[in-house]
């Protein structure tokens, strides 16, 4: 079949877009593509979004099509975007883990085996390490305050998150704050990577890139070699009777046969590496457009800042428990998602026709599905949107997608968030630089342009709260 070049470009006449906040645009090689934006009567915001496919504009405004694709598991993942992130330029990258698994079968079958390392009871005694890693950065913020020096928000929270992730699934202590690694370059370089391989067809044919795609499979080798090492040191442990950690490296090797075969030991690497991305970077971008969000809204900091002072008050050790009485700080956590949903969208492939919003639809076709909500006033940050009295925007706020492909790392991303935000507004008054900018960038996931600069000062909390 001929494969057509498409230009996509999606505007969204939402006020955001002249911030350039929901505006993407996106190379992809496709035969037919519909995008499905969630919308409801409360969430009176119209999207309109222009749809380019030659000249041919359709945009589906339709709940319920969006909760029938995602929630059924006859749907699978389109293969234009998750068949291609099996490798990245010829070197295999997420393979077929757990977020690119096509098979329902096959993917239903390690979902199965990895859900205890996500078990309510298993994440509890998480908290522990979630309390240590995030001093870690408190350490380290304290320092930046008496330097009176200017901190990039975005890069230390992306330290804490991988610290926590390689800590949680892999039982590795990497201790960025202190020590470098490669491994934070590694996973940018495979993400942009993963950009310019899916959105541009003919990245790889320009000579000019060359050195740019080497350095790509480059980083995708290092993540996958240090895989097999972190995993080759934990089987011995194991055949040795040794006592180890239920995390997820010891799921991802039950996920795999007893006789291993090449093919076996290569899907063990692709669930590792999956962890190490999917698990990581989401979760910083959240932590720092919240910050972002904070500093420009005084009025919502002072508000966090109380509920942190009436729950945890001085207290180093913020149990399980506490985490359930920071309602605010879930509110502000949540409405960050809303206005940047770092993992935006996915796609399904429909093999049959349907009808959605009245519009018949041949079978076929791709389903790009936007997982935000187009809600009134969307440009205002207003965490009371979920204050729990508050009407349920049902279907239409999903960030971390919806039905059986939904996120598995949900509960474990925000119980970090909340244990790091936490003991940052217990600690800290923190302000923007002044005169950065609020733009949002698009590499594969959303983050914050600027890094969020901040100077931070030290707060007087120990006079304050219980
Ligand atoms: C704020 C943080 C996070 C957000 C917004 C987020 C969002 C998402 C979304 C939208 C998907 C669906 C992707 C798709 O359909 O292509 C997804 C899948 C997934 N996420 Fe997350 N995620 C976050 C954090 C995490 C963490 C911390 C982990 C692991 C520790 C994790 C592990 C996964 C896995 C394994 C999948 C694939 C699930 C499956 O198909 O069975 N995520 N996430």
């Amino acid at each position: 079949s001929v494969i057509l070049l498409y230009t996509i470009i999606m505007y969204c006449s939402s006020p955001l877009h002249k911030q350039a906040a929901l505006r993407y645009e996106i190379f992809i090689c496709l035969q037919f593509q519909w995008l499905i934006v969630p919308h409801r009567p409360q969430c009176e915001f119209e999207a309109i979004i222009m749809f380019k496919l030659f000249n041919d504009k359709q945009i589906l405004n339709e709940s319920h099509g969006t909760s029938e694709i995602l929630m059924s598991p006859k749907y699978p993942k389109d293969k234009f975007v998750y068949k291609k992130l099996f490798s990245l330029f010829g070197q295999r990258f997420l393979g077929n883990g757990l977020v690119t698994a096509r098979d329902h079968e096959k993917w239903y079958k390690q979902r199965r085996i990895m859900d205890p390392a996500f078990s309510s009871t298993y994440l509890r005694g998480l908290t522990g390490t979630f309390n240590e890693r995030a001093e870690k950065l408190m350490d380290k913020l304290a320092d930046v305050a008496d330097s009176k020096k200017e901190a990039n928000m975005l890069h230390l929270v992306n330290c804490v998150t991988l610290d926590v992730i390689t800590k949680v699934a892999f039982g590795v202590d990497l201790d960025l704050l202190k020590h470098s690694s490669p491994f934070p370059k590694a996973i940018e370089t495979c993400l942009k990577g993963m950009v310019s391989y899916l959105r541009d067809r003919f990245f790889q044919f320009n000579p000019k890139n060359r050195g740019y795609i080497n350095e790509v499979r480059e980083a995708c080798r290092l993540l996958r070699t240090t895989g097999a090492q972190w995993i080759s040191e934990r089987k011995t442990a194991m055949q040795n009777g040794d006592e180890v950690p239920k995390d997820i490296l010891t799921q991802i090797i039950k996920a795999a046969k007893d006789s291993m075969t090449e093919e076996d030991e290569e899907f063990m690497l692709d669930n590792f590496v999956t962890f190490f991305i999917a698990g990581q970077e989401t979760t910083a971008n959240q932590l720092a457009f919240a910050i972002m969000e904070l500093g420009r809204h005084p009025d919502i900091l002072e508000k966090a800042k109380k509920e942190v002072d009436d729950v945890i008050g001085m207290k180093h050790e913020i149990s399980y428990d506490d985490l359930g009485k920071l309602v605010y700080l879930s509110q502000v956590l949540k409405e960050t998602l809303r206005m940047y949903p770092t993992a935006p969208g996915t796609s399904r492939h429909i093999a049959e026709d349907m009808v959605i919003d009245g519009i018949h639809i041949p079978g076929g076709f791709v389903a790009l599905v936007i997982n935000t909500i187009f809600s009134n006033d969307p440009l205002k940050f207003d965490p009371d949107r979920f204050h729990p009295d508050a009407p349920k925007p049902y279907y239409c706020y999903y960030p971390f997608s919806l039905g059986p492909r939904a996120c598995l790392g949900k509960n474990f991303a925000q119980m970090e968030a909340k244990v790091v935000m936490a003991k940052l507004l217990q600690r800290f008054d923190f302000t923007l630089v002044p005169e950065q900018t609020f733009d949002i960038l698009d590499a594969g996931t959303l983050r914050p342009k600027s890094g969020v600069l901040c100077t931070l000062g030290h707060r007087d909390y120990k006079n304050k709260g219980s």
